[in-house]
């Protein structure tokens, strides 16, 4: 099946079987692994990219659902020498220890920020709006979905918050 990605500014042409999950096309033919694949179900959030501005779990999504929309991965939020904000926090606060769940990490934490700018309401704090002072707690609901296995949760919020004290 012929799917159009625009991936990271990128337009590519995907011609893969139907059953193919985002994930695997990202992987095993588009050849770009930054995106991680962790459980395959929904469950660990490894996997997570950002499609037309929200995150979602690219293991539960079929590839040929996307056909014309705007995906960010993990290369595309900055590279080598051009770190994203959020990214070089996570390398001052030690945010990971083996790293794999790390993609998903910052790029559903990317939207989220995103999110709490636009005023998404949490389970925490009902009623958030535009500038938000963003606490520990807030953070690790927002970011519930993500699991870390090495447990690196006290430096992933610390590297959130200052990312998100950074850009008030
Ligand atoms: Fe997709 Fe775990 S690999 S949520
Ligand atoms: Fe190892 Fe998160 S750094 S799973």
């Amino acid at each position: 099946m012929k799917t159009s990605l625009t991936i990271n500014g990128t337009e590519h042409q995907l011609d893969a079987d139907s059953r193919t999950t985002l994930l695997d096309a990202l992987r095993n033919h588009l050849d770009l692994t930054g995106t991680k694949k962790g459980c395959d179900h929904g469950q660990c959030g490894a996997c997570t990219l950002i499609v037309n501005g929200r995150r979602i779990n690219s293991c539960l999504s079929l590839a040929c659902m996307h056909d014309g929309d705007e995906i960010t991965t993990i290369e595309g939020l900055g590279q080598p020498g051009n770190l994203s904000d959020l990214q070089d926090a996570f390398v001052k606060h030690d945010g990971f220890q083996c790293g794999y769940c790390t993609p998903g990490q910052i790029c559903s934490a990317t939207a989220m920020l995103q999110e709490v700018k636009d005023g998404w309401p949490s389970h925490v704090s009902a009623d958030l709006t535009g500038d938000v002072d963003l606490t520990n707690a807030e953070i690790s609901e927002r970011m519930s979905g993500n699991l870390c296995r090495c447990a690196a949760y006290p430096n992933i919020v610390d590297a959130i918050r200052e990312t998100a004290e950074g850009r008030k």
